[in-house]
């Protein structure tokens, strides 16, 4: 198969964390015999530097011709300054927004091996398997909204949702829990907000009608925080607003043991050259500024963010898996960031790791 990948490695830890992925996806490419095709982009940060816009014309474009887009991260203390017009951020919430990614897939899985990473005790984490399906273009993050301003003493964001926006996010955690153990969590804050309401009351409408064989329940996002770390093991798919699912997802990747670990795909209702959906894959980690530059960074939630890529955008779901397993093994083997390891581990850098993947891919 051929496939053309944009890379927009970002920021922070994001270039030399998409490195060890495009590796391993080169790796993948050799072994199953595809070609595929990087061009790398400049998105964040980095964009704003050279170019004077965290979103570039040039970059979209490339997004809008590629199979599939991989993502570092973006964002760093020189472009924290509060009063600043161009942020990076607005180039990633840009991105996904021009490319109508509504469809945030966050998976939380974790390896045996790391049970002892997590802050959690192992029999809370026992059986832990759960699909997180964040809202992207909508909500919290896009609403209308008033900046204070550098004199101005009031400010406001909107949490806005339409009936279609509702509708079609929880259409795919839905069809994702069909092939799963078949039960949705829909997490809301009813009991205040507006917005809520009408996610609630859409969403019972629309899983009545279409997905009866689908168990649903509604969850305050309160609560939510609260079983997630409590009885983790008990959710299956977890449907939520951009801004809730933003927050429980960082929650959820501390199962994980380390925010190094979970990968995303953002999806959309485009389509690329195979008739798959033209997704953004990116770690759910951030640029982490205080480690960049320095080859620490654990790249696993990159390279199995490429394993998604492989699955969602080229249909290879037999190469996804060897990536996947190749993960997995090199867990076992004992390889360890020195964010996932124990006192008395010994560590090894983000090069390292990459390659110890390849290897056994
Ligand atoms: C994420 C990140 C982004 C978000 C930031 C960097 C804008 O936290 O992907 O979870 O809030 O969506
Ligand atoms: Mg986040």
């Amino acid at each position: 198969m051929y496939a053309k990948i944009v890379i927009l490695a970002g920021d922070g830890i994001g270039p030399e964390v998409t490195a060890e992925a495009q590796k391993a996806l080169e790796a993948i490419g050799r072994k199953f015999g595809h070609h595929f095709e990087f061009e790398h982009h400049l998105l964040g940060g980095c964009a704003i530097d050279a170019t004077g816009t965290p979103l570039p014309d040039e970059t979209l474009a490339a997004c809008q011709h590629a199979d599939a887009i991989l993502l570092g991260a973006v964002g760093g203390p020189k472009w924290d300054d509060p009063t600043a017009k161009v942020r990076p951020e607005q180039g990633l919430l840009g991105i996904r927004k021009a490319l109508g990614l509504f469809a945030n897939l966050r998976p939380v899985k974790l390896f045996p091996e790391l049970l002892h990473a997590s802050t959690l005790r192992p029999e809370v984490l026992d059986g832990v398997d759960i699909l997180v399906v964040r809202e992207l273009t909508g909500g919290l993050y896009f609403g209308p909204r008033q900046e204070a301003g550098p004199d101005g003493d009031q400010a406001y964001d909107t949490m806005l949702y339409t009936r279609p926006e509702i509708e079609r996010v929880v259409r795919v955690a839905a069809q994702a829990a069909r092939g799963r153990r078949k039960r949705l969590t829909s997490v809301d804050k009813a009991n205040v907000l507006a917005s809520s309401r009408l996610w609630r009351r859409v969403t019972s409408e629309l899983m009545a009608r279409e997905f009866p064989d689908i168990e649903l329940e509604h969850v305050l996002v309160d609560a939510a925080a609260m079983y997630l770390i409590r009885r983790p093991a008990s959710f299956d798919v977890i449907v939520t607003e951009n801004m809730f699912g933003d927050i429980l997802t960082d929650e959820a990747a501390m199962l994980a043991g380390s925010m190094g670990m979970l990968p995303s795909a953002s999806l959309g209702e485009a389509t690329n050259a195979l008739g798959l959906p033209r997704g953004l894959y990116e770690p759910i980690h951030g640029s982490a500024p205080d480690i960049a530059g320095r080859g620490v960074a654990n790249p696993l939630a990159a390279i199995l963010s490429a394993a998604m890529l492989l699955r969602h955008s080229l249909g290879l779901e037999r190469e996804a898996r060897a990536v996947e397993n190749a993960v997995a093994t090199v867990l076992a083997d004992g390889y360890r960031t020195v964010d996932i390891a124990q006192p008395g581990e010994r560590v090894i850098g983000t090069a390292e790791m990459g390659a110890a993947v390849c290897e056994r891919i």
